[in-house]
């Protein structure tokens, strides 16, 4: 008998076609996920899970799971599943990095443009009939060729942003919990530098940083009130690494000029005061939203639960130390 697998939301077709080519395929294929109840009931008798970044996996759920040997999460992500619970139940837990790298910086980079040089102002502007005559500060932006980016995270993504930064003539300050090593410092001319020396000294602040209980409200507003007035703060990480409320201030009162946000705390929700502003751009959880790079992700999940379930490494395993281990019954 094959083993059967659990979808729980759409994914790109190609990843149901090889998922249907190996296993029995349970497919919730709609967007809206699955209810706690639902997940349950549609669970039993699974032995995978392909997962997406709005179900959630607390250690209570991975409790309850009988018999299943991985979730195979669609995000490089993976906030919203308990790791350590999902460890010590014999779980395998995978996600998808790499494949949205660039994607993922080449929006980092949209919104650090477009707030720097209002383009979306400049289009509401336009589009409303508002433009009457042209003149010489005519929604005048910040410069970002040869100014200072500071990124925080130097994982896969904050080096693809600092790539570029570099096309664009950038002085790269970075902090990070761990050093990057000494090659990609000096292939990417980083500067390593504290907290503060980031926030004080960058004109653009874009954030990599997963999401930890060490890294939220990573800014909040003491942060903001340390970075420079024409600063430009780019979130495209988590919500909760940023204290939303506090950027609104920030952005009203003008302790920085401007914000692209991609992510936000209780999405979709976002606070009220940030849909009052002009000063930011927002978008809907999208920076990896790419047609090819969505396909990958849903492919590249589709193949870590095939692998587990054909006894093989998951290419992205999250856990590897479970897989030292898997003469012991996982799932159990
Ligand atoms: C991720 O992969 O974690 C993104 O947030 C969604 O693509």
């Amino acid at each position: 008998m094959k083993p059967s697998v659990l979808v729980t939301k759409r994914v790109y077709p190609e990843a149901i076609e090889y998922l249907k080519e190996h296993c029995e395929v349970d497919y919730a294929g709609t967007d809206n996920g699955l209810t706690a109840g639902e997940l349950k009931e549609r669970v039993r008798g699974k032995q995978a899970i392909v997962s997406q970044l709005t179900d959630k996996f607390p250690a209570a759920v991975i409790d309850s799971l009988q018999g299943v040997q991985i979730i195979a999460n669609v995000a490089v992500g993976f906030d919203n599943i308990d790791v350590p619970a999902a460890t010590r139940k014999g779980i395998l837990v995978s996600n998808t990095p790499d494949v949205l790298t660039e994607t993922t910086a080449d929006f980092a980079f949209t919104l650090l443009l477009a707030a720097a040089r209002r383009v979306v102002e400049g289009h509401e502007f336009v589009h409303s009939g508002a433009w009457r005559k042209w003149y010489i500060d005519l929604l005048v932006g910040q410069d970002v060729h040869h100014k200072t980016l500071g990124i925080f995270g130097m994982g896969r993504i904050g080096q693809a942003v600092a790539r570029r930064g570099r096309g664009f003539s950038m002085r790269i300050l970075y902090h990070d919990a761990i050093r990057a090593p000494e090659k990609v410092e000096r292939e990417l001319a980083l500067e390593f530098v504290s907290v503060e020396q980031l926030l004080g000294e960058s004109d653009f602040i874009s954030l990599h940083v997963p999401l930890l209980d060490s890294t939220r409200k990573l800014i909040g507003e003491a942060q903001l009130k340390l970075m420079k007035r024409t600063a430009v703060l780019v979130n495209t990480s988590r919500g909760p690494v940023v204290d939303e409320a506090a950027v609104a201030k920030a952005l009203a009162q003008g302790w920085i000029a401007g914000a692209g946000l991609d992510v936000f705390e209780r999405e979709p929700e976002v606070n009220p005061e940030l849909l009052k502003l002009k000063n930011v751009v927002l978008a809907p959880h999208i920076a990896s939203a790419s047609v090819d790079t969505r396909r990958e992700m849903s492919l590249l999940a589709a193949r870590n639960a095939v692998a587990a379930l054909e006894g093989r490494r998951p290419p992205t395993l999250l856990n590897p130390e479970l897989w030292g281990s898997r003469s012991a019954q996982p799932g159990a």
